[in-house]
């Protein structure tokens, strides 16, 4: 993987698979990079896994938070004679994150993943779901007007928070970034020799001790260098140009 952002970086490096390899797991959109995979690697990931006869577990949970007129495509529509698993959820879309209501869809060759869905059932036959007044509003909420098409137009909050905080970061020097399609996050790079950056955390604790600005550093999705950071853009404009502006202001000085 040579950017966490860049296709490159979605094309499974089939190599690591073994004879302990059950499934490949994807986010797509993906948390924290922001990115909305393609119907080209999508295909790949699944010749990979009919190769290898690997279930396919496909966090979608940001499906209908997608920009730019781009259509976002569920892996197991590409992939029915593979066990997959979809999961999904009113958290991101209706932004209720704190109603707890997700759900999995099972689809494709069951007969794959027998002790699995055994496994499940055992486990929904002990009542572990999501809890029951949360579930009685999933049909409304996903058959009604989807008020969250409004945010990811021009003019919406998201939309519109996704181009500032794009350009706010990218102006800063030594920071660059690809811009995100989806989702509501933004993972930049940043040039680590410009800064002597070797430890990522330490860069973001030394920037929230002195500008109060939280960011997640790469390490914590599990990227290997320290040279990326993850950014939610939920805040309203006037936050994020208040934390942009700080973070321009520490940059202007900070060699760690
Ligand atoms: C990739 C991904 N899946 C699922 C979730 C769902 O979270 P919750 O437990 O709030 O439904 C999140 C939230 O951050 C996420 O980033």
């Amino acid at each position: 993987m040579k950017n966490p952002n860049g296709i490159q970086t979605l094309m499974i490096s089939a190599k690591k698979i073994n004879d302990r390899t059950k499934a490949i797991v994807i986010i797509n959109p993906n948390n924290p990079t922001g990115a909305l995979y393609p119907k080209e690697v999508l295909e790949q990931i699944v010749q990979v896994a009919r190769e290898h006869q690997l279930i396919i577990f496909s966090d979608e949970i940001y499906d209908r938070l997608v920009m730019d007129g781009e259509k976002h495509i569920s892996i197991a529509s590409l992939a029915p004679d593979l066990f997959c698993v979809t999961f999904s959820g009113l958290s991101k879309s209706h932004m209720i994150a704190g109603f707890r209501v997700g759900w999995m869809i099972l689809s494709g060759n069951k007969a794959m993943a027998k002790d699995y869905i055994e496994g499940l059932n055992m486990l929904s036959n002990m009542r572990l779901c999501s809890n029951v007044p949360g579930q009685s509003i999933v049909q409304t909420a996903l058959g009604g007007h989807q008020s969250v098409e409004d945010y990811i137009m021009p003019g919406g909050r998201i939309y519109e928070q996704r181009e500032f905080i794009y350009k706010a970061l990218t102006d800063i020097p030594g920071i660059s970034a690809v811009k995100p399609k989806a989702a509501f996050y933004i993972f930049p790079k940043i040039d680590t020799k410009k800064f002597n950056i070797v430890n990522d955390e330490q860069f973001v604790l030394d920037l929230l001790r002195e500008k109060k600005v939280l960011l997640i550093h790469g390490g914590g999705f599990n990227w290997q260098q320290p040279d990326h950071f993850r950014v939610v853009y939920l805040p309203r404009i006037e936050v994020l140009k208040k934390a942009t502006d700080s973070m321009a202001d520490f940059l202007n000085h900070y060699h760690q």
